[in-house]
């Protein structure tokens, strides 16, 4: 007899670059760069036409973002003084593209966690900040990549990519247009970032995750429970990327820096904590959860201070590590597979019956809640 479709979180993945960046190796390549720029324009300088470049700090970098080291798919060139950018052989179109190859990686740990063969998925989404090509769509050649047989296509809002596509999973599973469906968040965040930006030169890293999102029928014993999804948009250019095929000015072209990310961090702060809380409690109340009793906030990472406060209002009290565990410090803002990242590393010691909270936030502003219960 069948049953009303039911979505559920069967499995998720995780796939780290080798490459890491720390802080101290961050700083030095960016005060070389500093030191350089001001000597080669020493006289403009001297001569009060342009304002020298000032050095970046360690100390200023964990202070104000909790963020100790990223992985980055490309170090070298990131790091060299003279290129500031990743940089990678190009690769023909026989080849697998980078977002693929690092999504496929992600995606097949989920389906072995899940214990699922690919040919009974039916669905890939490719949830990411950015995609490296508009089409073929990055989801149908990680479709191909691993022989799904089904439909795929990428989604992108920002860093609220991976809830948005968990919750687009769910409806598909409810509607019962698919009962497997692979959310996949290939985060290659050191393209879109500007490295010689001494204000957000510090921010991100790269990363893959994946979230299988199947109908509790066929899911494993073990697996959670989603209880709600709720999202949430607000136009904000306090965060924006201007890159894009109408406006295809190189990165390192004189009027190419804008084209990559930028951000009025403290307006971003001041705006994105309230309204994240705020819809996180009013979905916890729609939902018959107490915000105080959640067992863990598994949160976007972007910044440890919003992170803090975020779980304060919500739990009522300061969160502990066990209770809103951080990747910040080791993986950097990893755009929308943060939260991911956090579920993935720290969810297993959870008993069957407690109830956490998947949340994404970030440009658009966009905002995703995913409610989750532990089923074993
Ligand atoms: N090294 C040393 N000093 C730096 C620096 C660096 N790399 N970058 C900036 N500073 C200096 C500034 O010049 C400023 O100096 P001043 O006080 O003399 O003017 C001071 O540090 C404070 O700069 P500010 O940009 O106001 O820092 P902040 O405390 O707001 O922290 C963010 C910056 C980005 C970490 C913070 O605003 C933030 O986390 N915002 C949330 C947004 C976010 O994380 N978005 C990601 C996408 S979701």
């Amino acid at each position: 007899m069948s049953t009303t479709p039911r979505p559920v979180i069967s499995s998720t993945g995780l796939f780290t670059p080798e490459d890491v960046i720390t802080n101290e190796e961050l700083v030095a390549s960016f005060n070389t760069y500093v030191e350089r720029h001001n000597e080669a324009h020493a006289d403009a300088i001297a001569a009060g036409e342009l304002e020298p470049l000032q050095p970046s700090s360690v100390e200023f970098i964990e202070k104000a973002s909790g963020i100790k080291a990223r992985h980055v798919m490309a170090k070298e060139p990131v790091l060299d003084p003279e290129i500031m950018a990743p940089r990678w052989e190009e690769r023909s179109n026989d080849e697998l593209s980078i977002m693929a190859e690092i999504g496929v990686k992600a995606a097949r740990q989920a389906l072995e966690r899940a214990g699922r063969d690919p040919q009974d998925v039916d669905a890939v989404l490719c949830a990411a900040s950015n995609m490296q090509r508009p089409y073929p769509a990055i989801a149908v050649e990680i479709q191909d990549a691993l022989g799904i047989d089904g439909f795929g296509f990428d989604m992108n809002v920002a860093c609220s990519s991976a809830t948005f596509g968990i919750q687009t999973a769910a409806d598909y599973i409810r509607s019962g247009n698919a009962r497997s469906v692979l959310v996949v968040s290939p985060e290659v965040t050191s393209g879109h970032l500007n490295w010689r930006d001494r204000d957000s030169h510090f921010i991100f890293g790269d990363v893959a995750t994946a979230v299988l999102v199947e109908d509790a029928e066929i899911a494993p014993a073990e697996h959670w429970d989603i209880l709600g999804t709720k999202l949430k948009t607000v136009f904000s250019n306090n965060i924006r990327n201007n890159f894009g095929f109408l406006n295809r000015a190189h990165p390192e072209s004189a009027e190419g820096p804008d084209k990559l990310f930028v951000q009025e961090g403290r307006k971003v702060f001041k705006e994105v904590v309230p309204m994240v809380a705020k819809m996180i409690v009013e979905q916890a109340e729609r939902l018959g959860i107490d915000p105080h009793s959640l067992r863990r906030l598994w949160l976007h990472q972007a910044n440890t201070g919003m992170n803090r406060l975020i779980a304060q209002r919500v739990l009522g009290h300061e969160a502990s590590e066990d209770e809103s565990p951080t990747v910040l410090d080791s993986y950097g803002n990893t755009s929308s597979a943060g939260s991911i990242i956090a579920f993935h590393k720290h969810s297993d010691d959870l008993a069957a019956g407690d109830v956490g909270l998947i949340c994404s936030f970030g440009a658009g502003y966009s905002a995703g809640t995913v409610f989750v219960r532990k089923m074993a």
